[in-house]
This record gives C-alpha cells, structure tokens and sequence, in this order.
C-alpha cells in the first residue's frame, strides 16, 4: 500500500515536472509579440489597372484617409498616378500571440489564386505562401466569391534599436533598390535602417523590410 502511494506520488511528481516545462514553452510563445500598435504603413506599389478605390477597398481603409498620408503622391484625390508607391496606413496586430500582422479580408473574385491575389492586388506586401497559410482553401480550390485572410506583416519597433521611432512601412523590396536607395528615398541614414533589417539583402528584389516612418 505504502508502496503503491509512493510510487503515485512519484507519477504525480513527474507529471506536474512535464506541466511545468509545458507552461515554460507557451510563456515563451506568448511573449514573441504582445498588444501590436494602432498604426503601421504598407508601401503599396500602384500598379497599371489600379486605382484609390480598389487598393482602399482590399487595404480596408477610407481614400481619403489614404489621401492624407500621401499628399506629395496623390495631389488629386479621384486620380493616382500608377507605377508609385504610396503609404496606407493600417493596424498592426499581435497574431496568434507570434508575430505582428494585420490579416485583411479579401473577397474573391473568378478566377482568382493566392498568387494573384498577394502579388497584384496586395501589391507584394505578402507572398502567396503567407496568404495561403491562413486559409483552409487549397491553392487551386478557392471557391469563387469566397472571403479569404489575407496576411500583412508589420513592425512596431525595437526597444533594443532605438525608442525614438514607433512607426513603420511594411516596404516590399522591388528590383533595382538598394540599401542605399531606400535609405534615401526615407531620408534616413543607411545605418539606421540597417539597424532594423540585419539580415535583409536589400538588393534580392524581393522580401519584406521595414523602414521607420514619420506620421
Ligand atoms: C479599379 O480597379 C479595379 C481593379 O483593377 C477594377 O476592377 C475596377 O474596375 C477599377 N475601377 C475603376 C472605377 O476604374
Ligand atoms: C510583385 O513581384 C513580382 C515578382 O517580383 C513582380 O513581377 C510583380 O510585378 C510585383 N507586383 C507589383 C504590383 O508590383
Ligand atoms: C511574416 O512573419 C513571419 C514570422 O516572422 C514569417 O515567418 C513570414 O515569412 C513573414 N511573411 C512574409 C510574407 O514575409
Ligand atoms: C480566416 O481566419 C479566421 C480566423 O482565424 C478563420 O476562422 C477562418 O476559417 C479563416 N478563413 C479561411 C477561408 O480559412
Ligand atoms: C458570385 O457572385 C456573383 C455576383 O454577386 C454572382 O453572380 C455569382 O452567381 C456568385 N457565384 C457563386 C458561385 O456563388
Ligand atoms: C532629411 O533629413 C535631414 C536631417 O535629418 C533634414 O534636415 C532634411 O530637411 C530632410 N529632408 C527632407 C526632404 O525631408
Ligand atoms: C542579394 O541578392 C542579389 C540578387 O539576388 C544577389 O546578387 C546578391 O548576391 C545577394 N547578396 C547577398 C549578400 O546575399
């Protein structure tokens, strides 16, 4: 009897050692990304049958809002011009308590992929791989008129960088930028957007980076 109640303790013991070391994993999880921030920017490249109601409508964000942020780029609110990039702001979430994103809904149309969908209509901010991700949809059985998550990634800073910058542009990486060249176009010093991009290759022509932004 002693024996048994011994050897039950032990198995109990065991038991709450592996809860502890369980609970261990899920605090570290929890802590990779905590409440996210109100406002990010996603460089949104306007592309040749764009215009400011449709990138509104799948960035859910009002064009005169989309406007505002972009006085320089779109001096007329009912014309853009294509081929530039413009910033539209969005929340930046906490998802699934592991990284910061926004996920936007997408309501399909005919004949749209992942594909498409991430690299035209969300102008590369995300990659078919990321949208596909967050849907239960294979990538050739969405149905039509479906609503799809559509995953963007975003930053709010890095306390160990510097405190000074809170906001930041989801920047989709084209061919033919640089370091160098994105550091100028935000007219900050090469270092600095270095210094939140450590191992981004600038020059890949594709990829996400991110660049701190003014309000
Ligand atoms: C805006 O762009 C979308 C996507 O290309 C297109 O379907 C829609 O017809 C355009 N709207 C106007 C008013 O041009
Ligand atoms: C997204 O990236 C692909 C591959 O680099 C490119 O062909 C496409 O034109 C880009 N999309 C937009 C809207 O610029
Ligand atoms: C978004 O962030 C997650 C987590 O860091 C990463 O695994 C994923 O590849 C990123 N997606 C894109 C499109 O960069
Ligand atoms: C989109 O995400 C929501 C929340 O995670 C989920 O309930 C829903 O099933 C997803 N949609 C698809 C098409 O998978
Ligand atoms: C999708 O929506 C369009 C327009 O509302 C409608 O004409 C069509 O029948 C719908 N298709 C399906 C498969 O529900
Ligand atoms: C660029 O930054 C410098 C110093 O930070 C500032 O003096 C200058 O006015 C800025 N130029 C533009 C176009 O924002
Ligand atoms: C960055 O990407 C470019 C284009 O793919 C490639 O030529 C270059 O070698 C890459 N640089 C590094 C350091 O990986």
């Amino acid at each position: 009897m002693l024996r048994l109640r011994l050897r039950l303790r032990l198995r109990l013991g065991l038991g709450l050692g592996f809860l502890a070391v369980v609970s261990v994993c899920v605090v570290t999880v929890e802590s990779r990304c905590s409440g996210g921030c109100d406002l990010a920017l996603g460089s949104y490249y306007v592309w040749g049958d764009s215009n400011l109601s449709f990138i509104g409508e799948v960035m859910a964000v009002r064009v005169a809002e989309i406007v505002s942020y972009n006085p320089d780029e779109i001096p007329n609110q009912d014309y853009v011009q294509t081929d530039v990039r413009i910033n539209i702001p969005f929340r930046c979430d906490c998802i699934n308590n592991e990284f910061l994103g926004r996920v936007f809904r997408y309501s399909v149309r005919s004949g749209d992929t992942y594909e498409r969908i991430a690299t035209l209509y969300y102008s590369n901010l995300t990659t078919a791989a990321w949208v596909q991700k967050f849907n239960s949809y294979g990538a050739s059985s969405i149905p039509d008129n479906a609503t799809v998550n559509v995953t963007v990634n975003c930053s709010c800073g890095d306390s160990t960088v510097s405190e000074n910058y809170g906001l930041f542009i989801t920047y989709p990486l084209r061919t033919g930028d640089t370091l160098e060249s994105v550091a100028s176009a935000a007219n900050l010093s090469t270092d600095l957007v270095r210094s939140y991009n450590r191992n981004a290759n600038f020059s890949a022509g594709s990829g996400l980076v991110y660049i701190p932004g003014k309000v």
